[in-house]
């Protein structure tokens, strides 16, 4: 049993043989205790303040005639300090209690059955002909980590790749590939070749304006499925999946579904008539819109005056073939922060179509933006970190430190590959979302720093102490964990659940970052204190214990945030 509750429950029964005729409203449940801000002041402290008016009685007696009552020395003793009753772990049996908890459940700690629910994630969401940089980063990285999260507790989960697959500007790189391009060219260039297509175009359209109609009307052939137009868009499309492919399997990202905004080319029609008939469209500069003055947002645009859809009739869309098709309890959107206001407004839509779910199970994820090493990502400037070439790089910059610091590892390539993968994507999830996150190697691949490396270390580390661990094993002798560095291990290891599920509520990953790196800590100061191996059989019994919950929680930590625990490095 978690200690909260087993704590909860003690102080539950104190407060109700204390006063027995308190109300049972007023009785404590397990979210009244607080962690506090000093070990020293206890595990877990319960402030009676709020008891004070049912009982009339002031604060500090309420604790003292508590703590009296919660005498049960096996779970926790308890003591009262002002208005506070503090409760402090009876060492051994907390030790037993957490170690056992973690051998059992394994790689399901912190986990939840099946809950039947539904979660569906948009995430990563690139576009077509474009590369795929550090701006992309982020929302791969969150949603993956979360599409993993929500597992682990129970959800079912689908993974959206809502591809950026429709606008005028495919129209304009097909008239430019029939203009100037080759296949020949294109397959060798790839999505490099596509860019400089799209840039020709757009100096040559300057002086003639003709390419302008042109790009229009291979767009409108897109639209019409014209045979042609989608076989050169097809594989436009298929190359860019075919590089970014590449990059998702570094990270161990899949998805259930790449049906992007194209996807919705048909389920259009519904939305607008819908919209239509709940009198929500109205005409503005021959455009039709839905207007949301009332909420102090500009006009959501479905149709141009030419008829042309916009991404926020495919996000409508999307929404409500979702909605059908995958029946979900929650659809989030890992999308950057720019485009909060773009989801308010399809949220809002959604409501004012009389789809009252759309304010409670949709959310938008935002997330800040990243830079490189103090500069600013822009595509315009053409000063684009390529993502692969971020990967590629970290995985270099790993081998170099591995092989100065372990030159007798076998599998350098792929650790290397392991930790600097994990570096970068640790580096990004470390801070809660919405801070901006300047990305420097220096700070991803220190060993010692805040770093996916560090932990990745600390789990090897943890691995080499169990294979040098002699095989026949005394019963582990609790009491061997009374000090305080294994104590606030425990306390880590006990709360890990907790961060996980705190990471689902606030769709926070971080959570699951901190608490990793926590635990790392936390096992490192104990490791420099502390022998492991040495003294009583018993002893070396219960450390060993430790150690192996240190390096199973570290490793689901980190596979929660999608990072992979080496076990050399
Ligand atoms: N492709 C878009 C972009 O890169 C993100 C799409 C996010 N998902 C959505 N349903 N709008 O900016």
């Amino acid at each position: 049993m978690e200690m909260r509750q087993a704590v909860a429950e003690l102080l539950r029964e104190a407060v109700s043989v204390a006063y027995p005729d308190l109300p049972e409203p007023f009785l404590p449940t397990p979210d009244a205790l607080e962690v506090p801000p000093d070990s020293g002041m206890g595990d877990f402290a319960y402030p009676c303040f709020r008891l004070a008016k049912p009982l009339r009685t002031a604060p500090p007696l309420i604790a003292q005639k508590v703590a009296q009552a919660a005498a049960r020395p096996l779970i926790a003793s308890a003591e009262s300090v002002g208005g506070y009753v503090n409760f402090f772990f009876h060492r051994e049996n907390f030790a037993r209690s957490v170690l056992e908890e973690i051998k059992s459940r394994g790689q399901r700690y912190g986990g939840a059955e099946a809950n039947g629910k539904t979660v569906v994630l948009d995430y990563s969401s690139i576009n077509i002909a474009k590369r795929f940089h550090i701006g992309h980063l982020s929302t791969t990285v969150l949603g993956h980590s979360l599409a993993r999260i929500y597992a682990h507790l129970g959800w079912k989960t689908v993974g959206v790749n809502h591809l950026g697959d429709w606008g005028t500007q495919f129209g304009r790189m097909i008239a430019a590939f029939k203009h100037w391009g080759t296949w020949e060219m294109v397959e060798q260039g790839g999505i490099d070749a596509l860019t400089e297509l799209y840039v020709r175009f757009h100096r040559e359209a300057e002086t003639s304006p003709d390419l302008e109609e042109e790009g229009r009307a291979w767009f409108r052939k897109i639209e019409e499925g014209d045979p042609e137009a989608t076989e050169i868009f097809s594989r436009f499309k298929e190359m860019t999946l075919k590089d970014a492919q590449k990059v998702y399997a570094l990270l161990g990202v899949t998805f259930d579904s790449y049906a992007g905004e194209s996807f919705y080319n048909d389920k259009m029609g519904r939305v607008v008539d819908e919209l239509r008939e709940k009198n929500l469209l109205i005409e503005s500069d021959g455009a039709q819109v839905v207007d949301l003055e009332a909420w102090k947002m500009p006009p959501c645009l479905i149709l141009k005056s030419d008829g042309a859809t916009l991404y926020a009739t495919r996000d409508l869309a999307a929404a409500l073939w979702r909605k059908d098709h995958y029946g979900f309890d929650k659809c989030l959107y890992v999308v950057a922060y720019q485009q909060n206001l773009h989801f308010r407004q399809v949220f809002k839509v959604l409501e004012l179509m009389g789809y009252g779910w759309a304010g409670e199970q949709m959310e938008h994820v935002a997330f800040g933006m990243v830079s490189y090493e103090g500069q600013a990502m822009s595509t315009r400037e053409g000063n684009v970190v390529r993502l692969d070439e971020l990967l590629t790089r970290a995985r270099e910059k790993a081998l170099e430190i591995i092989r100065e610091k372990s030159p007798g590892l076998e599998d350098r390539e792929d650790t290397a590959r392991i930790v600097g993968v994990g570096a970068v994507v640790f580096t990004t999830l470390l801070n809660s979302r919405i801070k901006d996150i300047d990305f420097w190697w220096d700070r991803a691949l220190n060993f010692d720093g805040d770093t996916g490396p560090y932990v990745q270390y600390t789990h090897a580390r943890s691995c080499s102490v169990l294979r040098k661990a002699e095989p026949p094993q005394a019963e582990p002798d609790y009491s061997a964990l009374s000090d305080d560095e294994a104590q606030a291990l425990l306390r880590l290891l006990s709360r890990f659940p907790e961060a996980v599920r705190s990471a689902l509520r606030d769709n926070e990953p971080s959570d699951v970052t901190r608490a990793v790196l926590d635990i790392a800590k936390a096992f490192n100061r104990y490791y420099y204190e502390h022998r492991i191996l040495d003294g009583e059989g018993s002893g070396i019994a219960a450390r060993l214990m430790l150690t192996r919950a240190v390096r199973d929680v570290i490793r689901l930590g980190l596979y929660l945030i999608g990072v992979k625990a080496p076990e050399k490095m």
